[in-house]
């Protein structure tokens, strides 16, 4: 039985997306999976500039097992849609690739289990941009404790484990911008750069 929580280097073997995909897949025993109808790995187009990390699938995604297809991941993928990148134009994918219980948080051991693969997957897609959604991937794979607030519309460096450095941006999660529309001007000035930055 293939077990969460390995090291970077126990996925050397896995060169695509497809073979990543088909590890993930694989997990028997993985903390979340056994709440979960659907393992979620991805969606839009392996191809795209753009590779956008969330946080988790929700219920939807865990119904239809592809990310972003709820009402959060839909005003994502409007205003990403609205300037110039739909879905089709946007790779997406998950910190996680099973829905929490109750769309909680995950735990930060619940992250520690799936990190190496999230690594990997940036690797294989290896986009122009990476756009970290809400506070649970920019914390984690940016390594701070400083909050979407402070750390949206700003570029930063993210190392992969390959050496490679990719252009990387906080954004506000949609779910957050769904409670507080006020941020909807910010995040469309946020997104303005990322197209600016692509151009
Ligand atoms: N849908 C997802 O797949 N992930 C999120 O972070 C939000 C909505």
């Amino acid at each position: 039985m293939l077990r969460c929580g390995m090291e970077y280097s126990d996925l050397n073997h896995i060169k695509t997306r497809e073979e990543l995909k088909a590890f993930v897949e694989s997990f028997e025993d993985c903390p979340l999976r056994q709440y979960a109808d659907k393992t979620v790995f991805s969606g839009g187009n392996p191809t795209a500039n753009i590779m956008l990390i969330g946080e988790a699938p929700g219920a939807e995604e865990d119904k239809t097992g592809e990310p972003f297809v709820g009402r959060s991941g839909q005003l994502l993928l409007k205003l990403f849609g609205d300037t110039g990148y739909p879905r089709d134009k946007v790779y997406i994918t998950n910190m996680t690739f099973w829905r929490p219980p109750e769309n909680r948080t995950p735990t930060k051991k619940e992250l520690a289990t799936t990190h190496a693969l999230v690594l990997k997957h940036i690797e294989i897609i290896a986009p122009k941009v990476l756009i970290l959604v809400g506070n649970v991937p920019a914390q984690t794979l940016l390594n701070t404790k400083i909050g979407i607030t402070k750390l949206h519309g700003a570029w930063q460096k993210l190392a992969l484990p390959n050496g490679t450095k990719i252009d990387t941006m906080a954004v506000y999660h949609p779910a957050y911008l769904l409670r507080n529309n006020t941020k909807t001007p910010d995040m469309v000035a946020d997104l303005e750069k990322i197209k600016a930055k692509l151009a």
